[in-house]
Order: C-alpha cells, then structure tokens, then sequence
C-alpha cells in the first residue's frame, strides 16, 4: 500500500513507519520537525518537511496519491493546551480536518488516527474504561482529540472516507523524548542513567495504562485493514502506578537513590486505564510486551544511546 504518515519524524509514528516499511509498504512523511527529528526518519521514506497546516500538504497528496493517511502529527503537550488553547487546536483540529480535505480530495480510501484514550474519558467512575462510557475531555488537547473523532465519523458519513480512531494508553519505549514534559518513563530512564534526581508528582499512586510502542505499532499494521468506521482503545486494561514504575526501573538500571517527591500537578488525573476486549474483537490486537519487558526494552535503548553520545 501507499502509506503517507503525518508525525512520521516522531516518537510514535516513527516507529510505525519503520514497520510499514519493513511490511512492505510504500511510505512517505510529512512532519515539521517540531518535536521529532530528522534522524528518526527512516530513510526509505520520502520525507516532507511541513507543517500539517501549509497549503504545500495538497501537492504532497497529488505526488504521492496515498491509499492511507495514518495521522499522527499533533501538539501532544496537555500543559501547552491549556496556556495556549487556540495554537492546540490549530494543529489538533484544523490541521485535522485540512487532511481530511486532502483525502477527500485526493481519494485517499482510509485515515488512521492518533487519539488518546488517556485525555478523553476524564475520571471515569468505572475502570477500565470502555468506548462506549461517555467523553468527558478535562484539558484542551483532550478536547482535541475528541473534535478529530468527531470530524473523522461526520466525514465517513458524509462521504466514502473509512477511518480508525486508535485512543492510545500511555505510550512509552525507544525514541520518547527523555527531556519532554510527559513520557514519564523516558523522564526517568534519562535521570537514572544520568544520576540525576528522579521527580514525582504527588503521591506516585495515581495509576496510567503503560503501553509499550512496539504493541502500538502491531495496532496501526492491523489497522491497515481493519477497525473500519471505529474508535478503539489500544491498552492493557491494568493501571500500573508511578511508584510502581520507579521501583522496577530502579532495579532495572541499578539506581541507587530515591525518588524525590514533589508537589501534585495541578488537573492530573488520579487514575485511568482501558478495557482492550474491542480492539481484540475488532483488530484481533493484544497487547504483547508486558510492563516489566517494556521497561527493559526501554531502558536498554536509553542505555545505549547514552553510551554512544558520551
Ligand atoms: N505518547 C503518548 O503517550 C500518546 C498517547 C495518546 C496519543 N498520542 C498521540 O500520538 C501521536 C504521536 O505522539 P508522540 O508521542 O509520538 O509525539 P511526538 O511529539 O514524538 O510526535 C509528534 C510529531 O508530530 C510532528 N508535528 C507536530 N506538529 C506538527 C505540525 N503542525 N505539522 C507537521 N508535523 C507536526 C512533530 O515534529 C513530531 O515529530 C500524537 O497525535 C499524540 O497526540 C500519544
């Protein structure tokens, strides 16, 4: 397939892209590099350096006639959404829906979309939470996301456009930006390594569905034909804690000190992770690597990079 991949510079969609490649596929990038990275490209991708929102992304449709957009590029900082609302949604929204004309216009039969199932439930009473539990976004971004589902569903609708709204865990492993303000286990690998000072927020009990990217990756190759018309969670449908998370990196990279605690952010949720029976009755996906694999794999990758940069 001809595959075009918004974000394909960054940490998830650049490990997609390596997959479609490695698939077989034909694929293409569009990212404006302004969070991910040029090295991240897979070489035997044509890569487009642009925003989402230049008029440019129409000739990158005519020249490369994608038969999917798998769309990934996004503002991803729930911080920034909230000081900078209308920037979030022009990435988030606007640019979304200026691909969604790209595709109509240029025939594309399939989108693919990042959403996030950690931004768009709120604090749901019953956990995990399923699809069908009523969106209850709490920040900006989530607010976003929510607005991508809905345009997507108007337009397979309104039109012949099929789409797949994968809502994502927390999702960590090779490539995570270390120094961002989310990707906490990124954030702590770096420190460990580093010998810096490990931070948490609060008590470290609030729990998140960790997912590890290679599962995230196996998601988007499944829904490449299948999920037609469909949101679907892609977790493992158990909370794992900060704390939790700390110990078993702790051990991991042989850290020697404590985790310094710090007063709780402000908004965060206490806790959220995602039924996953959908995306097996629909995709056929399960997550593969479990938490504590994910972490080794992680901090193996983080381990390595450092060394070679030293
Ligand atoms: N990381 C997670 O835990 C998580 C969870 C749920 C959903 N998501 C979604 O997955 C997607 C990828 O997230 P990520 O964690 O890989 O983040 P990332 O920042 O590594 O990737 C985003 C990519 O999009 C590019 N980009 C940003 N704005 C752009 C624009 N206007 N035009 C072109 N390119 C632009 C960036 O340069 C970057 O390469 C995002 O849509 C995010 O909302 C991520």
């Amino acid at each position: 397939m001809r595959i075009l991949v918004t974000g394909g510079a960054g940490f998830i969609g650049s490990n997609i892209v390596d997959a479609y490649i490695e698939g077989g596929h034909d694929v293409a990038v569009i990212d404006n590099l302004s969070s991910g990275k040029e090295d991240n490209v897979n070489p035997r991708a044509r890569f487009y350096r642009l925003d989402i929102r230049s008029p440019e992304i129409d000739l990158v449709f005519a020249k490369e006639k994608p038969d999917v957009l798998n769309h990934h590029a996004a503002q991803i900082d729930v911080r920034r959404s909230v000081s900078d609302p209308t920037f979030d949604a022009s990435v988030n929204i606007i640019g979304t829906i200026g691909l969604l004309q790209a595709c109509l216009k240029h025939g594309v039969g399939r989108f693919i979309f990042a959403s996030s199932g950690g931004a768009i439930y709120g604090e749901p009473q019953n956990l995990p939470a399923d699809e069908d539990i009523p969106l209850d976004p709490l920040a900006p971004y989530g607010a976003s996301k929510v607005a991508g589902e809905y345009y997507l569903s108007c337009y397979s609708a309104l039109y012949s456009l099929k789409y797949t709204a994968l809502r994502y865990g927390n999702v960590y492993g090779p490539r995570q930006d270390p120094y961002g303000e989310a990707g906490v286990i990124a954030i702590f690998c770096q420190a460990m390594i580093d010998g810096e000072e490990v931070r948490i927020f609060g008590s470290g009990e609030q729990l998140r569905d960790y997912i590890y990217v290679g599962d995230v990756v196996q998601a988007n190759l499944l829904a490449l034909e299948r999920g037609d018309n469909q949101d679907i969670n892609i977790g493992t449908a158990m909370g794992t804690s900060v704390n939790e998370l700390f110990m078993r990196l702790k051990a991991i990279l042989d850290y020697k000190k404590d985790a310094v605690y710090y007063p709780p952010r402000q908004g965060e949720l206490e806790k959220i992770y995602l039924a996953n029976a959908k995306a097996l009755e629909v995709l056929g996906w399960q997550s593969q690597v479990d938490i504590q694999r994910g972490l080794e794999l992680t901090a193996e990758y983080f381990k390595e990079r450092s060394e070679l940069t030293i």
